[in-house]
């Protein structure tokens, strides 16, 4: 123990990061980071508890009576050199070994809190090749990471201020089901909620993976139903909410039109690829200069689509707006529509006379116009 604390307290003002790990308590791991508040240091402890991630931020004498014993692994890394002190028998061996690190303390507010961690273990997310067993990021799977960490995000947003013991979600083209997995993980297990996930796609052999990765773990509320959400009858009970991620083209239009007509008072849908306006709509009248060339239709259409999905959505009683759910670089496709059921109505007028005049087929006003 001493040469740990000895170790820390030698060029203290250079620690980039201090991992405990490998544990024999209910605290399988420990990182401690200095951070700026109001323009002071202090040090940022995670612990990592269950399924759970508490935070602390403290001052440096306190990081010093953390239970180090009860940790087989200790990393100290400072810039300029790591040292691994690794517990055999009663007595800590070390290894040190230079790296280039540079220290770089960031301001609480501009650390990036995810629900989900990197470094959670969550053995679903690793069967599906998000994380790996040490719950470190798989290579190629970081775009996908904060994307459905960022839904989730929104979700406990909305979920702050409402408390209900039981909750049914619908999954509209739920594909490999990384969100799917992760939403359920989310309610079941941060939340504490009893959660029935449907996820519905059109591809049989994603739907029967997942059914068999969802019995592996245990997970009895969440289910995959193979599933055309265009012409097949879904599930008809009470659901609480809609969630479609990149749901290819018109499927997130017979999605939206399903929460519509089943009154499902929350829905959180990023659309995918929009080709419909783009393939029938015809010049006529002051937009016809954004018709001129390919890609410029291209966009418009596809803002255009989601402009109508949304104002559809107010029409029939939703409060709805269209955020940036990622940055551009972790999707193109990052656009998501949020609504909320509250009864207030807005005309269709608006998508009508645009229908009227550029001659184009959109899907959702199609199902929702009579
Ligand atoms: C781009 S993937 C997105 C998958 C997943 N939501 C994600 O973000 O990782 C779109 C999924 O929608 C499914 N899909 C497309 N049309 C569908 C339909 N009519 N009914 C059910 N699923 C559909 C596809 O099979 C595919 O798995």
């Amino acid at each position: 123990m001493k040469n740990i604390l000895d170790n820390l307290n030698s060029n203290q003002n250079k620690i980039v990061k201090i991992i405990l790990s490998d544990s024999n308590i209910d605290i399988k791991k420990i990182v401690v980071r200095p951070i700026i508040i109001k323009s002071n240091i202090k040090w940022q402890i995670e612990k990592f508890i269950g399924a759970q991630v508490f935070h602390a931020n403290v001052e440096y004498q306190e990081i010093l009576n953390l239970p180090f014993d009860s940790f087989k692994q200790i990393t100290i890394e400072k810039e300029g050199s790591t040292t691994i002190f690794s517990k055999k028998k009663q007595s800590y061996s070390e290894k040190t070994v230079n790296n280039n690190i540079k220290l770089d303390i960031k301001a609480h507010d501009k650390i990036k809190n995810y629900i989900i961690k990197e470094g959670e273990y969550i053995p679903a997310l690793v069967e599906l090749g998000i994380f790996n067993k040490e719950g470190k990021i798989i290579k190629g799977m970081n775009d996908k990471f904060k994307q459905i960490n960022k839904f989730i995000e929104i979700i406990d947003d909305a979920y702050k201020t409402i408390i209900q013991k039981e909750i049914t979600i619908l999954d509209f083209g739920c594909g490999k089901s990384y969100l799917t997995f992760l939403l359920y993980h989310y309610f079941t297990k941060i939340k504490d909620i009893k959660a029935n996930i449907i996820g519905y796609d059109i591809k049989k052999d994603v739907v029967s993976n997942c059914n068999k990765i969802a019995q592996k773990y245990g997970y009895d509320g969440l289910k995959f139903v193979l599933s055309d959400v265009k012409k097949d009858e879904l599930y008809q009970g009470k659901i609480d909410m809609i969630v479609t991620l990149h749901a290819c083209d018109t499927a997130t239009d017979f999605a939206l039109d399903f929460a519509i007509k089943n009154k499902v008072p929350l829905i959180f849908s990023v659309p995918c690829c929009q080709h419909e306006i783009n393939l029938s709509i015809k010049k006529g009248g002051d937009f016809d200069i954004l018709l001129e060339d390919g890609l410029i239709k291209e966009r418009f259409s596809a803002l255009l689509t989601d402009s109508i999905r949304a104002e559809v959505l107010r029409a029939k009683g939703y409060s709805v707006d269209i955020i940036e759910f990622v940055d551009f670089a972790h999707s193109p496709k990052n656009l998501m529509i949020r609504a909320k059921l509250n009864s207030k109505k807005k005309s269709l007028d608006r998508v009508t006379n645009l229908v009227e005049k550029y001659k184009f087929s959109q899907k959702l006003y199609e199902l929702q116009k009579d």
